[in-house]
C-alpha cells in the first residue's frame, strides 16, 4: 500500500513571486555555458551544458542556481535560491526543492513508489541540505533543513531537521555540523 508520509513546509523566501520559468531557455539559443540574468543583472541560473541535460517547460527557479550537464529535470519541479544540481542527478515531477541546497552528481529522487502508478508523491527538500554522491531518495520523503544525506545512502524515510544520515537504509548518524 501506498504509505502516507507527513506533509512537510518549504521555505521559498521570496522567490515564488520571482520564480523563473524554463520555457524562456527553451526561446533562446544556448551558448555554453548559458547564464540567465534578470532584469537587475542578477544571475538567475547557469547551466552548463543545456544541450545534454533535459529541462521541462514548466521548471521554476529562484537566483543563483547552477546546473551542470546531462540533468534531468522533469516537469512540475520547483527550485528556490542558490540551489547546486550536479551532473547526472534526476529529478521528477513533484519535486520541491529549497534555497542554497546543494545536490552532488548521480543523486536520484523517485516519485512513484510502485510504477506505473497514479499516485505520485514527490521528494521535498528543505533549506541548506546536502544530498551527497549517489543517494537516492524515495518519493514523498522529505529532509529537513540544515540536514546532510551521505554519499551512496537510500532514504526511505523522513529526515528532521539538522541530523546526518546515511547507510542503506539511510539512518540517523548525529546532529549536522557544517563543513
Ligand atoms: C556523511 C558525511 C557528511 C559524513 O562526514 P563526517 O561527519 O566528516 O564523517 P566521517 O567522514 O568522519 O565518517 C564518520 C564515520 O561514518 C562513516 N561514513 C561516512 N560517510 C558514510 C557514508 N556515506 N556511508 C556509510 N558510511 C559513512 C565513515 O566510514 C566513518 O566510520 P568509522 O567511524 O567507522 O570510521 C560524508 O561522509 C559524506 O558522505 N559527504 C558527502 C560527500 C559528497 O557527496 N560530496 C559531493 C561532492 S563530489
Amino acid at each position: 500500500m501506498q504509505k502516507q508520509y507527513p506533509r512537510s513546509k518549504i521555505y521559498y523566501d521570496h522567490t515564488l513571486d520571482e520564480t523563473q520559468n524554463a520555457s524562456e531557455l527553451s526561446k533562446t539559443v544556448l551558448p555554453f555555458p548559458t547564464v540567465m540574468k534578470n532584469s537587475a543583472n542578477k544571475t538567475q541560473i547557469k547551466i552548463c551544458n543545456a544541450d545534454k541535460s533535459y529541462i521541462a517547460n514548466d521548471f521554476k527557479y529562484g537566483y543563483n542556481c547552477m546546473i551542470a550537464s546531462m540533468v534531468h529535470i522533469d516537469k512540475d519541479v520547483i527550485i528556490g535560491n542558490n540551489v547546486s544540481i550536479q551532473g547526472l542527478v534526476y529529478i521528477p515531477p513533484k519535486t520541491r526543492i529549497g534555497n542554497n541546497v546543494f545536490i552532488a552528481p548521480q543523486v536520484g529522487f523517485s516519485n512513484d513508489h510502485y510504477p506505473p502508478s497514479e499516485i505520485l508523491q514527490g521528494v521535498t527538500i528543505e533549506n541548506n541540505v546536502i544530498i551527497g554522491f549517489g543517494a537516492k531518495i524515495i518519493g514523498g520523503v522529505t529532509v529537513g533543513e540544515n540536514s546532510i544525506i551521505g554519499m551512496g545512502s537510500i532514504v526511505t524515510k523522513c529526515v528532521p531537521s539538522n541530523q546526518i544520515w546515511f547507510g542503506n537504509p539511510a539512518k540517523f548518524q548525529y546532529p549536522s555540523k557544517r563543513y
